[in-house]
């Protein structure tokens, strides 16, 4: 193809275009989960990643209006949990501001009092570092206090153009020397 014809592709940096390209980044599915017993809330969120082995660190992105932000300022962290592909309705029901109820899924706390999703592939509970702008959203920085991966047999669940999927298979081909 020429140059010609791939800039004839281009889109217009708008929203809508912004979004439509970057879902065709395949992630996988997290829930963000914060706060003490009784005050409690969680979010699906897939612009998770890992920062840093060491310090251990990691990020994610957090929209500025989230109920989640004051939670995670005031409890001082925040739980990643991985989510498996059986928790696709999790994931749907913590994608919206009339979420579901942590309270009401099946949880245990951390050393620090935070939520862990019980049925979560894997977890990572972080204390919360820095907060970085990040336009719309805020860039959250946490260091790795705790982390598991009691059902890391399990497949994972993946978002992918705007729906949840699940793998299929492995590539054969070896990594590259
Ligand atoms: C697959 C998926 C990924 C999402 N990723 C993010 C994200 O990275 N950051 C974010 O702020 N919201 C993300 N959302 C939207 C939040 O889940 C949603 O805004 C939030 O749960 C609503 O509550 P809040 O507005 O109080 O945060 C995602 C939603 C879905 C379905």
């Amino acid at each position: 193809m020429s140059p010609q014809q791939s800039s004839s592709q281009t889109l217009p940096i708008e929203a809508t275009a912004l979004r439509r390209v970057c879902a065709h980044f395949a992630t996988g599915v997290t829930v963000i989960t914060t706060g003490e017993p009784g005050n409690s809330e969680a979010a699906t969120v897939n612009s998770f990643t890992s920062v840093s082995l060491d310090p251990p660190l990691v990020l994610f992105c957090l929209h500025r209006q989230s109920r989640l932000r004051p939670v995670i300022q005031e409890s001082g962290g925040f739980v990643v949990n991985f989510l498996a592909r059986s928790q696709e309705p999790l994931a749907w029901a913590f994608a919206g501001r009339e979420s579901a109820v942590v309270e009401n899924v099946a949880h245990h706390r951390s050393e620090h009092g935070l939520p862990i999703l019980s049925e979560a592939l894997a977890f990572l509970s972080c204390r919360l570092i820095e907060e970085y702008d990040g336009g719309d959203h805020t860039i959250l920085l946490g260091e790795v206090v705790e982390l598991g991966a009691p059902s890391q047999d399990e497949d994972p669940l993946i978002f992918y153009r705007g729906a949840m999927r699940v793998l299929e298979d492995e590539l054969s081909g070896a990594p590259a020397a």
